[in-house]
């Protein structure tokens, strides 16, 4: 049992909500709870958000378990969904406190630095960003030179296109009043890990934002969940932003792919031709590989929240390569069409299959989004 706060004071409503998103972290949520309640005693009222998506360790039946004897502690568990943005935002529509901080719940991040960050709001600023690269910060509980690779990469790439320019925009933790939060909802992309530089970019011109240091603790127990989807997600989370929300991330995505199934496309007829395939038959090969490929490819990124399994996979298959013959023929009519025709692009053979490939690239995208991976 966790130490409980006099009645008193629980009895009160939060003042900091702090959402800690989890996927299998159940050795990490009592001692979470304890970090929290020894640095915030006597600072402020607050309660603890655990959002969790049905990780298999039970790390839900470990915060329910604090919950039921700590009324600061409360669980939101989704299922059949993954994402910590997601899961941060969740956690952010179910607080109701004026404050609210998102934390990671592996003990990685040091919860001294709630206190200032909470003074800076209470102040009147917006927002306060947990920082490992401000004086006195320390970013060495990385594990190993890739992610030191990937967390400067990212800095420098976010620095660029950012208008309010922090050390540390790819951190997780941070503060933010919930009023702006809710002003920027709309606008977020909601994927990904990099839930501070979506707000951060999504957010007005005039913010009142500092950076508070502090120390990225390495991880004892449990593993990170960062893979290569992550870093998809982050490279499109990015382009959403600067193409201000025009271009969907999903589509994005499925563009990315299907621009890989050119490829792939073109390497799987050459091979069909040169072990001897008619050509018109190596063409036919090329392209259900591609479409097979296509199909993985969106099962596990694309549409990595909807993925389809079991019988449910072969049915969106069918579906699929449907969909996609029928829109190889539009891609072909449609470049045709504009070919022959006698709009500007009338003769340019180039631009004729451009338009054509856009055709059928979004009636492709349509068909997947509402039949395949509803
Ligand atoms: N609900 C939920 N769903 N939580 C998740 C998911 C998910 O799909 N994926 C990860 N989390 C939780 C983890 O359980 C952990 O509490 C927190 O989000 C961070 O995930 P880690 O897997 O520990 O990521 P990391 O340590 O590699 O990355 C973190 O460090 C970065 C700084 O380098 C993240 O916090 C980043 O936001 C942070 O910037
Ligand atoms: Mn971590």
């Amino acid at each position: 049992m966790t130490a409980l706060a006099s009645e008193t004071l629980i009895s009160l409503p939060a003042e900091l909500s702090i959402v800690v998103p989890c996927y299998n972290e159940a050795l990490n949520v009592v001692p979470l709870v304890h970090a929290l309640d020894g640095a915030l005693s006597g600072l402020c009222r607050w309660e603890a958000i655990f959002v969790d998506d049905n990780s298999p360790d039970g790390t839900a039946d470990q915060a329910r378990e604090i919950a039921r004897q700590d009324p600061r502690v409360r669980v939101i568990r989704r299922v059949g969904r993954r994402g910590l943005s997601s899961a941060v935002i969740e956690g952010f529509l179910s607080s109701s406190a004026p404050f609210v901080a998102v934390m990671d719940g592996d003990l990685q991040h040091d919860e001294a630095a709630l206190g200032p960050m909470l003074d800076f709001l209470r102040s009147g600023g917006d927002m306060a960003v947990a920082s490992r690269h401000v004086e006195g910060g320390d970013s060495s509980g990385l594990a190993g030179k890739w992610r030191h690779f990937l967390s400067e990469t990212g800095i420098r790439a976010s620095q660029f296109v950012m208008h309010h320019k922090l050390a540390d925009p790819m951190s997780g933790f941070f503060a933010i009043r919930r009023p702006l939060f809710e002003q920027i909802l709309p606008r977020l992309s909601g994927t990904g890990f990099k839930i501070l530089l979506d707000l951060v970019m999504s957010a007005p011109r005039e913010l009142k934002i500092i950076e508070v240091p502090a120390v990225f603790r390495s991880r004892v127990a449990g593993e990170s969940k960062l893979d290569a989807i992550v870093l998809i997600q982050f490279a499109t989370m990015v382009l959403d932003k600067l193409t201000k929300g025009y271009l969907p991330t999903r589509f994005m995505a499925f563009a990315i792919v299907g621009l890989i199934g050119v490829f792939v496309n073109v390497a799987a007829m050459n091979v069909a031709h040169w072990l001897g395939m008619r050509f018109s038959l190596a063409q036919l090969f090329g392209t259900m590989v591609a479409i097979l490929v296509n199909f993985w490819l969106n099962n596990r990124f694309t549409y990595y929240d909807r993925r389809l399994k079991g019988a449910r996979l072969y049915g969106g298959l069918c579906i699929f390569v449907i969909a996609c013959s029928i829109g190889a023929f539009a891609n072909i009519g449609v470049a045709h069409m504009i070919f022959a025709g006698n709009s500007p692009a009338h003769g340019h053979w180039d631009r004729s299959s451009a338009a054509g490939a856009v055709i059928g690239v979004v009636w492709n995208y349509a068909i997947a989004s509402t039949l395949v991976w509803r």
